[in-house]
């Protein structure tokens, strides 16, 4: 005996065919819908909603319980979404809850919700409140995507969506993110191969951990900061566009905390960029006002805010708390680290000739950089080794995250070539830095293997002779003290 099916789609326009009208017959996809169903022996009816964001409200998942109940839809009728991923959320929503639960198909029309919001089993609505606040896990006993619904999704749309397909990307499959920084071209050209790519990204992660217990807040990457910005444009920004403006910031996090290398939020902003997603926080908005968002959301969930951050393209690792973020809200932001090397004897800092060298310990001086490199808008880390091969390796490892180097050879300064051929090397700017004023010293300090290789050296101010070091360096790379 044939049941009732919904068929639920949203106001979207094939090219082929005409809108013209309210009337259900008339819906394109609908009409395609229909037809296969009824060939294979199924009664269906359709209900049309608004398209957008505004209609996934309880008002609306009301009217369709309503309109499930007219033709006598029971519980072995299934709901069909035919839409974008606003009409997924919905019709999954009102199929969970419809006579505790009835079997849906989701159909997903849309970028995003092909690559994103038809997987996982997450249905729901808005409320005024915020976004997603009620909602219920009811996973589809299908999806069936078809690429070539694409062709009529308006480019907007199209760019917002790609949002998420870096995500994936960045989450779990670097060859599909190097496929989305060779532009549109490669992209559109292979839908088939891009599509599953990022499907399987998150459906291994959402098979791992179906109710979010851990590692599926992987897919949270770029949402702390997007979600926030999302609502405080009133929607003016799309999903994607929010999301990319997210992922740039979490980057900029990561580096900050540093679990990535400097660099990688600039990667992934060139990326979203190159194709046409926003990078940064629109200039109108207000930064506090972006924090006090985000914060409302902890408050909702009871717990602290835990951000997704990208280690690297191919891993993202959930569960960071971090306290400030307004510095990586501010576009002009741009975290660079500082390596601080300290060469041998320095560990004995307070303690070895202090009328020479000072009474401040090597941590007191560390500190005291630290401090002042926040106000010139850098990172500071710090390193001491009293071995040659150590402090060669640490000016290699810098290489992959620093910006710059302030170095104290120590005694070092007079006899390493090894040392000298190791600044020479490595491609950043290296200032030497001496305590002491070792030019009014013995004849043997005055010679440095190092200093020629540097960009500058300075000496004789105690531990402001690196302070010095730091504000030349942040005005080198910034072009700002
Ligand atoms: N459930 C989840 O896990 C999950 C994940 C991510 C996003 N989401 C939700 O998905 C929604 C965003 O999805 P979206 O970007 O698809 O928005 P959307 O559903 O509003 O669709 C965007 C627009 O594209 C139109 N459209 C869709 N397919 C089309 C096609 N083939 N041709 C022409 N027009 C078409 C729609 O009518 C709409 O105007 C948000 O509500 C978000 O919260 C849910």
């Amino acid at each position: 005996m044939a049941q009732e099916n919904a068929v639920l789609p949203d106001a979207l326009c094939w090219h082929e065919f005409s809108w013209d009208g309210p009337e259900c017959q008339s819906f394109p996809g609908t009409v395609h819908m229909d037809k296969s169903l009824r060939s294979e022996g199924y009664s269906t009816f359709s209900v049309i909603i608004s398209p957008g964001e505004t209609s996934k409200t309880v008002a609306t998942i009301s009217h369709l319980w309503g309109e499930f109940l007219a033709p006598g839809m029971e519980r072995r009728s299934t709901v069909v979404a035919l839409g974008g991923g606003v009409v997924g959320d919905l019709a999954g929503f009102a199929a969970a809850t419809y006579m505790r639960g009835i079997p849906w198909v989701n159909v997903p029309t849309s970028l995003v919700a092909m690559a994103d919001a038809s997987l996982g089993g997450k249905t729901g609505a808005d409320l005024p409140q915020g976004k997603n606040l009620v909602g219920a896990f009811h996973a589809p006993k299908m999806v069936l995507t078809d690429p070539s619904t694409l062709r009529t999704l308006p480019r907007a749309e199209m760019v917002s969506g790609i949002a998420e397909v870096i995500k994936a990307g960045i989450i779990g499959d670097p060859e599909l993110y190097k496929a989305c920084t060779q532009g549109w071209e490669r992209i559109e050209a292979d839908w088939d191969e891009i599509i599953p790519r990022a499907m399987s990204v998150k459906i291994e992660i959402i098979e791992a951990d179906p109710f979010e217990e851990g590692i599926r807040a992987v897919l949270n990457l770029g949402h702390t900061i997007g979600h926030a910005v999302e609502r405080l444009s009133n929607y003016q920004l799309r999903h994607g566009e929010a999301v990319a403006i997210g992922m740039v910031a979490e980057a900029r996090l990561a580096e900050k905390i540093g679990i990535a290398q400097h660099g990688l939020a600039n990667e992934i902003k060139d990326a979203c960029t190159r194709l046409g997603l926003p990078a940064e926080v629109p200039a109108e908005m207000n930064l506090e006002e972006i924090q006090e968002m985000i914060k409302v959301d902890k408050k909702r969930s009871s717990a602290k805010v835990k951000y997704a951050l990208p280690v690297r393209i191919g891993e993202v690792r959930p569960g960071y708390e971090v306290s400030d973020i307004e510095a990586i809200l501010n576009g002009g932001f741009d975290m660079s680290i500082i390596l601080v090397l300290h060469g041998p004897n320095l560990n004995l800092l307070g303690q070895r000739e202090p009328e020479v060298y000072g009474n401040l310990t090597l941590d007191e001086l560390d500190s005291r950089l630290k401090e002042a490199s926040e106000q010139l808008g850098l990172e500071v880390r710090t390193f001491q080794s009293n071995g040659e091969g150590a402090l060669i390796d640490a000016l290699h490892e810098a290489q992959e995250w620093a910006s710059g180097v302030v170095f104290n050879p120590g005694g070092y300064t007079h006899t390493s070539v090894a040392l000298r051929d190791a600044v020479a090397s490595i491609g950043l700017p290296v200032i030497e830095v001496h305590l002491s004023h070792v030019d009014a010293r013995e004849d043997f300090r005055r010679r440095s293997l190092i200093s020629p290789v540097c960009v500058g050296k300075i000496s004789g101010f105690g531990w402001r002779s690196y302070l010095l070091a730091l504000r030349e360096l942040a005005w080198q790379i910034k072009g700002e003290v």
